[in-house]
């Protein structure tokens, strides 16, 4: 399967390695609001299997530091070799809610890809986590699951079965996540999109074997295309 220009993932390998929405599309996308040359050394945050490392490693040629809590380096390690990306990615493992092991102003750029909301969500952690670690004209951009509008308590009867908190804690749209951001001292909020790939994305997720999406088909059958997007973020 042909993703960007140089990026090609055999069928197999690509449906075995998502881990939600299909993280290539969404970085493919996301790329297009970016600016990525090989010189630049980026911080892939929550990489999951490194779908979107290997993708910024092969179409910009920038280094990666791929970074994961629940995949293990030594995983990600793997795949790297088998795309001979050695000198381009390190596989990084650590968790994005404590300190990072990174000096500060290391990288050119913070990307993360279905990821964020899981760590990013206090009021503090641009200011705290994110900008140190930033060059000074670095930026962060974020790509994740959203909605297209905040139910505010009124969750949709079809969608309660489906609401746990930890969903509520972390599903929300643009404007909840662009005030968050505006919270920060040190950061501005430079674009902030919704997706055109959000249902693509999820296809592609639904159509794999993983028993996660197997587990997600009730909910988008619900959803319907009603609620859900794919929101992008741009801050420096
Ligand atoms: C839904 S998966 C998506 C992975 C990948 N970005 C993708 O799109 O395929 C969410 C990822 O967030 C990572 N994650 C969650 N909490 C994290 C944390 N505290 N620190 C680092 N990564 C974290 C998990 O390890 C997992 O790989």
């Amino acid at each position: 399967m042909k993703f960007g220009k140089r990026t090609e993932f055999e069928k197999k390998f690509y449906e075995d390695n998502l881990m939600g929405p299909s993280a290539v599309r969404i970085i493919d996308e996301l790329a297009g609001h970016l600016t990525l040359t090989p010189d630049m050394r980026v911080l892939d945050l929550g990489c999951g299997t490194g779908l979107t490392s290997i993708y910024l490693a092969q179409e910009f040629g920038v280094q990666v530091f791929a970074t994961d809590l629940w995949t293990p380096a030594v995983e990600n390690y793997k795949r790297i070799q088998a795309f001979e990306l050695e000198g381009k990615i390190i596989p990084i493992h650590c968790d994005a809610s404590q300190e990072l092991p990174f000096a500060d102003g290391y990288f050119d750029a913070i990307i993360s890809v279905d990821a964020y909301y899981y760590f990013g969500t206090g009021a503090d952690y641009i200011d705290k986590r994110m900008k140190p670690l930033l060059k000074s004209d670095g930026f962060l951009a974020v790509a994740m699951p959203g909605l297209k509008k905040e139910f505010a308590g009124n969750v949709p009867d079809e969608m309660k079965p489906f609401w746990v908190d930890e969903v509520n804690d972390t599903f929300h749209d643009l404007n909840w996540w662009r005030a968050l951001w505006s919270k920060s001292e040190s950061m501005h909020v430079t674009d902030a999109f919704p997706l055109t790939c959000n249902s693509e994305a999820w296809q592609d997720w639904l159509k794999t074997d993983n028993p996660y999406a197997k587990s997600d088909i009730a909910m988008m059958e619900a959803e319907g295309g009603k609620y859900f997007d794919m929101l992008g973020l741009v801050g420096s």
